[in-house]
């Protein structure tokens, strides 16, 4: 089954435990869309009523307007019932990478106030360790001063073998720094050996750090994964 195939089917899964009149939380990148799709289906269908959603990102604001998503905001919903999204990686403890589109700070915001947050991934998205596929681990930093941000996250895993970081850059411009919805770049963290050691210390040394908005690991955040199987079976992790 090809790997949209298979994003669809959790998507899918998702969508089925919305119930009319719930405030949701919508997820960005390519499998948050076939929610987003799923859900105006069921709205414009008359199947889910009085639904609003709050996106994560301007993209997803975007996406949810075109398919007919009544939209709100955390401000007029400071409680999310559920919120459903994609990652870039899940460990066996349900924590997360996220950010790989560049809204981890909305993300972390609506789904941290979401009852339920509903992960929905095929199995490529599995790791034993965060940072274990190779993949970014992102932190949002303000523009002002981002070297010398990025300097005191260099010292941070100075001791890391294998670390490495570097500014997110604009597809086939190494030279623009890339701009996420809030106005501030992204510095990309790598480790060759995923994250070792206590992650909500780690978490916490790095937003500590003056500069630094947020971090793309979300630990304990997940309620459920919904994981697609190349088999085309679904699996649940609680
Ligand atoms: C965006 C995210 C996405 O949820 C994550 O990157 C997964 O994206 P996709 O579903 O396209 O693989 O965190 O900031």
């Amino acid at each position: 089954m090809a790997q949209d195939d298979l994003k669809r089917i959790a998507a899918h899964r998702a969508v089925d435990l919305v119930e009319s009149g719930m405030v949701l939380g919508l997820g960005t990148g390519s499998t948050a869309v076939h929610a987003l799709d799923r859900l105006g289906e069921l709205i414009r269908r008359g199947v889910l009523r009085d639904i609003v959603g709050i996106p994560t990102s301007k993209k997803t604001e975007a996406h949810a307007r075109s398919v007919g998503i009544p939209l709100t905001d955390l401000n007029a919903n400071p409680v999310v019932d559920l919120s459903i999204d994609g990652a870039d990686e899940v460990d066996p403890h349900l924590n997360l990478v996220k950010g790989r589109g560049g809204s981890l700070l909305r993300e972390k915001m609506i789904e941290g106030a979401s009852r339920r947050f509903v992960v929905i991934v095929d199995e490529t998205k599995m790791v034993n360790r965060l940072g274990g596929s190779g993949l970014a681990v992102p932190v949002e930093v303000i523009p002002f001063g981002w070297n010398f941000t990025m300097g005191k996250l260099r010292r941070l895993f100075d001791h890391v073998e294998g670390f490495d970081l570097k500014l997110r850059t604009e597809a086939g411009d190494e030279k623009a720094p890339s701009v996420t919805d809030n106005s501030n770049y992204v510095v990309d963290l790598f480790f060759e050996n995923g994250i070792r050691g206590d992650l909500e210390e780690i978490s916490d040394a790095i937003l500590k750090i003056v500069g630094v908005v947020e971090h793309g690991m979300f630990l304990g955040l997940a309620t459920s994964v919904i994981i697609a199987r190349k088999d085309g079976g679904v699996t649940v992790m609680k």
